[in-house]
């Protein structure tokens, strides 16, 4: 590891529970896992589970944080949520640029950029992800697409800011696919996230979480956890399931106590 602040796990529930399925969850998870110190597990629910999730949580060290948010304030924008809807549910995250909002929402990097710019502002962290295309990778491109979603997501965001978020490394190909990057590409990809964040003049690098994200799953977290440069996991499909959620997270903490 190139940092000492314990391992995040994000669980991204998209577009997944009603309230009667979230609380079954919670109270076995509550059961199981109260006891993971060295670990910062982070739910992200859709925005109807929100409030209720963390208040289901409140006597626990586990967070939440929502799957998007819209930049304005508040006014006649149907179906979206800002990010002062978000903290008054309890929140302190926020996921920003998941590929799906990009491929299937229309996400550009302009609009990331001003949904970062608002999270900042209103004291939430953003989780930002990134990640290449299937045909970017087999064409070369896999740095040139982190480097632009990063230079432009981040466009006029302070370095001091920066230094504060989570990045996440999500190959659109591995999404949801059961087919995970080999490590080498994720060490690659990691590394090329800390050279373009080192050139925009971020200070200290080496500390900025970057979890990976695509098909992490407990039957291959362990290969995972042996990257260098992965400090934690953006979990999809596999945290959905109580136990397998678990399973990942007793995992690294196991990982952590080496
Ligand atoms: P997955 O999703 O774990 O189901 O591949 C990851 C994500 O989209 O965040």
């Amino acid at each position: 590891m190139t940092m000492k602040t314990p391992y995040i796990i994000a669980a991204n529930w998209k577009m997944n529970k009603t309230n009667v399925e979230c609380k079954i969850f919670v109270d076995k998870f509550k059961k199981l896992l109260l006891n993971i110190p060295r670990s910062k597990v982070i739910f992200c629910p859709p925005f109807t589970l929100l409030y209720y999730m963390k208040t289901l949580l409140a006597d626990t060290p586990f967070e939440c944080g929502a799957q998007n948010m819209y930049w304005e304030d508040h006014g006649a924008f149907t179906g979206e949520i800002s990010a002062d809807m978000i903290s008054a549910c309890g929140a302190q995250y926020v996921i920003i640029g998941h590929s799906e909002r990009r491929q299937l929402f229309g996400d550009t990097d302009e609009f990331i950029n001003q949904r970062i710019s608002k999270a900042l502002l209103k004291g939430l962290t953003p989780i930002i992800c990134i990640g290449e295309t299937l045909e970017q990778r087999n064409s070369g491109q896999t740095v040139h697409v982190l480097q632009t979603q990063l230079q432009q997501g981040l466009n006029e965001i302070k370095s001091d800011d920066i230094s504060q978020m989570i990045f996440a490394y999500e190959p659109v190909w591995a999404i949801g696919t059961g087919v995970r990057a080999e490590p080498y590409m994720i060490q690659e990809a990691h590394e090329s996230v800390r050279n373009v964040l080192d050139n925009m003049g971020v200070a200290n690098v080496g500390v900025i979480p970057i979890l990976y994200g695509g098909s992490v799953k407990s039957n291959n977290v362990k290969k995972l956890l042996e990257i260098n440069d992965v400090n934690g996991f953006l979990i999809g499909g596999a945290s959905l399931d109580v136990d397998e959620l678990i399973s990942i997270i007793r995992q690294t903490e196991l990982k952590e106590k080496e």
